[in-house]
């Protein structure tokens, strides 16, 4: 997946102009505030996901403008495409001269993966946040994983209501016994397809994390889970139930697993630096779009949000000019990061103009 052209008018503070990036590392440089992260943004919306920064139509149309237009240029395996994005009262979308059915048309037809700052919570945060990241991953990659996960959250809350109501009617212990049955089924699928993709995943990250770190650090992953060290969901919940009963909530299953990242045999969350956990999340992106280049045959655009701030010489060199194989866009501030990229292309951002290469 090749972006070639990037024409934009009224987007956030982008007000009009045309953006050319080669093939391999995009290096988009400026103050804060000039419209760096817009012009991932406007990327991004391409892949027909949301705005990774969660925002309204509304928010991504210049301020009193009417609308704002995107127009791209990319190659995928195919061919050569042209797609054209616009956000008025809502967005539309149109492919090689064919309307799309608003912006989620384009999903899977351009595809890319983006590491915002917040993605760091990936790392620091708590388990929930790797759940998250391991059931999307999964939906991108096969989307009748979502009736999956839809199905275990509307099974346990209805197990979670019954567990309440059980201690006023005890005759509500059978139809826990059916729920269960079918609870322990879907939960099992769901733990399946976390472990499925994190063993693809696992040896693209420990790559791409021993390159970040010049070969000094060592990441790895753990897949935390009651059900599977008691013999299945099933068990697990048999075994709980006298406990879930007093507590009225079900205290073990995939709603409570965890993925340990661990990085030089200790847990990246508790004891990683600064540096290693931004490298632990950043490799996490990179491994992500390998396992779709796997599953896909398109290696995603990879755009990168700030995350030069924090790593080292060695670390900024790596993702600069030691990353082959897929175009990658990154957004920085210092002018010493950008000095330190031998190929590519840099792009100066101001007040929402792409200036004349220097
Ligand atoms: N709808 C909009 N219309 C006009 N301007 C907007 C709109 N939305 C955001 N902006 C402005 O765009 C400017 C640039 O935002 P952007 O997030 O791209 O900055 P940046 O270059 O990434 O800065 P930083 O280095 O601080 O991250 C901000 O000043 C913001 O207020
Ligand atoms: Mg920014």
């Amino acid at each position: 997946m090749t972006l070639s052209e990037l024409r934009f008018k009224d987007f956030r503070n982008l007000e009009e102009g045309v953006y050319y990036p080669g093939p391999g590392v995009n290096v988009i440089f400026g103050e804060n505030a000039q419209g760096k992260t817009n012009l991932l943004e406007a990327i991004w919306l391409f892949s027909g996901m949301k705005s990774f920064r969660g925002a309204k139509d509304q928010e991504l149309i210049g301020f009193e403008k009417p609308f704002a237009r995107l127009k791209a240029a990319y190659q995928n395996n195919v061919r050569e495409n042209k797609a054209q994005l616009t956000v008025a009262e809502k967005k539309t979308a149109v492919l090689n001269g064919v309307k799309l059915s608003g912006a989620t048309g384009f999903l899977g037809k351009f595809s890319a993966v983006v590491f915002a700052p917040s993605f760091l919570s990936i790392v620091k945060s708590g388990p929930e946040e790797r759940r998250r990241f391991l059931d999307a991953s999964v939906c991108q990659l096969k989307p009748a994983y979502a009736a999956v996960v839809t199905e275990f959250s509307r099974l346990l809350r209805q197990r979670n209501a019954l567990l309440k109501d059980a201690q006023f009617e005890s005759s509500l212990l059978d139809m826990l016994d059916v729920l269960d049955e079918r609870l322990a089924v879907v939960g099992d699928k769901v733990t399946e397809e976390r472990k499925k993709y994190l063993e693809n995943l696992t040896p693209k990250v420990e790559e791409i994390y021993a390159g970040l770190s010049g070969g000094r650090e060592e990441i790895g992953f753990c897949y935390l889970s009651k059900s599977r060290d008691s013999g299945g969901f099933k068990d697990l919940l048999r075994q709980n139930r006298r406990e879930d009963l007093l507590s009225k909530t079900t205290t073990g299953g995939p709603h409570r697993d965890d993925l340990e990242i661990v990085i030089n045999g200790r847990s990246a969350r508790v004891y990683g630096s600064q540096g290693q956990q931004r490298s632990a999340a950043l490799a996490l992106k990179f491994g992500e779009s390998e396992v779709l280049l796997d599953e896909t045959g398109e290696m995603p655009v990879v755009l990168l949000d700030d995350v030069m701030s924090e790593l080292d010489a060695v670390r900024q060199d790596f993702i600069l000019n030691h990353i082959e194989g897929r175009q990658v866009f990154i957004t920085c501030c210092d002018p010493d990061t950008v000095g330190r990229l031998s190929g590519g292309t840099k792009t100066e951002i101001k007040n929402g103009r792409i200036l004349p290469c220097t």
